[in-house]
């Protein structure tokens, strides 16, 4: 028996939503195949999509060690298993990527061995998974990848998630300009301490955009994607962050801001033509100073 499992990338935060919200994309993702083998215990057998950047230990990439934090927690890591990884998608993007390869380990070794634990029970190991990379603790890239559409963030300490239902007409385009920034970096400038006053206005947004996204109210979610703390200091690592930023927003986004760590940028727009143009608008602005990139446009 053979179990091959697809894991979506994410956008999170969503602006004002720091380390506390996040939204699963169609696409890139990537990809785990697990079966059963004689040999005991847990083996990398292939990675492809890496660049050779991967070591096949299963305790030093996030995808392994999610399987083996998982069989460990069921008594089992005497069990053979051979597990593929297909990285689909670029490193320090912005987009997720060692948090899908984490959940898709996790999710896999779940299906193969009989499904013991829900979807959310998985959480916690997803989540040492990916930790193991970036050495931080949020869930907002984790949470939406393994439950799908937007996950809302309470206490990243406790897994208090709550998923929330998407507008029906909601997409987002997603550009990634092709550099890479390291989220431990892109973590390290932000401040340790926030005026009063930034924190009232960055919880007024986020209120607004949670209230927005469960009213489908397209007029509050425009008005509440402000990021006042981590866009205006992340904005440095990308080039024409403004610039792509007025474009997006002048060709009809609801809203532009950073995801994740970055350099990958997104927006918010009602309807498919929209999310298209503004894709096409923000690629525009890289493709002139001649950055390679790729869109990504996908229903919430
Ligand atoms: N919420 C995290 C951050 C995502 O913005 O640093 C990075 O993977």
């Amino acid at each position: 028996q053979e179990v091959r499992v697809f894991a979506p990338a994410t956008v999170a935060n969503v602006a004002c939503g720091y380390d506390v919200l996040g939204f699963a994309i169609d696409s890139p993702g990537d990809e785990v195949v697990v079966r059963h083998s004689s040999k005991p215990g847990l083996h990398i057998t292939a990675i492809t999509g890496d660049d050779g950047k991967l070591p096949k230990a299963p305790e030093k990439n996030t995808a392994g060690v999610a399987a083996l934090d998982l069989l460990k927690h069921l008594g089992m890591t005497d069990r053979g298993i051979e597990m593929e990884i297909h990285k689909k998608m670029p490193f320090g993007s912005g987009l997720g990527s060692s948090a899908a390869s984490a959940v898709a380990g996790a999710y896999a070794i779940n299906c193969l061995i009989g499904e013991p634990l829900s979807k959310k029970q998985l959480l916690p190991f997803a989540m040492a998974g990916e930790a193991s990379a970036d050495g931080a603790w949020h869930a907002d890239n984790v949470g939406p990848c393994l439950l799908g559409g937007i996950v809302f963030i309470r206490d990243n300490e406790e897994l208090d998630l709550a998923q929330i239902a998407a507008p029906d007409n909601l997409w987002a385009a997603v550009v990634h300009p092709d550099i890479e920034i390291l989220t431990k970096v892109a973590r390290e400038i932000l401040p340790k301490e926030i005026p009063l006053q930034n924190a009232t206005q960055q919880i007024g947004n986020l209120g607004g955009l949670l209230c927005g996204l469960i009213q489908s109210d397209y007029g509050l979610i425009s008005r509440s994607i402000h990021d006042v703390i981590a866009e205006p200091r992340r904005q440095k690592l990308i080039p024409e962050f403004y610039k792509a930023k007025r474009a997006a927003l002048s060709a009809g986004a609801l809203g532009f801001s950073i995801s994740g760590a970055g350099p990958s940028v997104f927006a918010l727009c009602e309807g498919e033509e929209s999310a298209r143009k503004v894709a096409a608008v923000v690629q525009k602005v890289f493709s002139d100073i001649n950055l390679e990139n790729q869109s990504y446009v996908s229903k919430i």
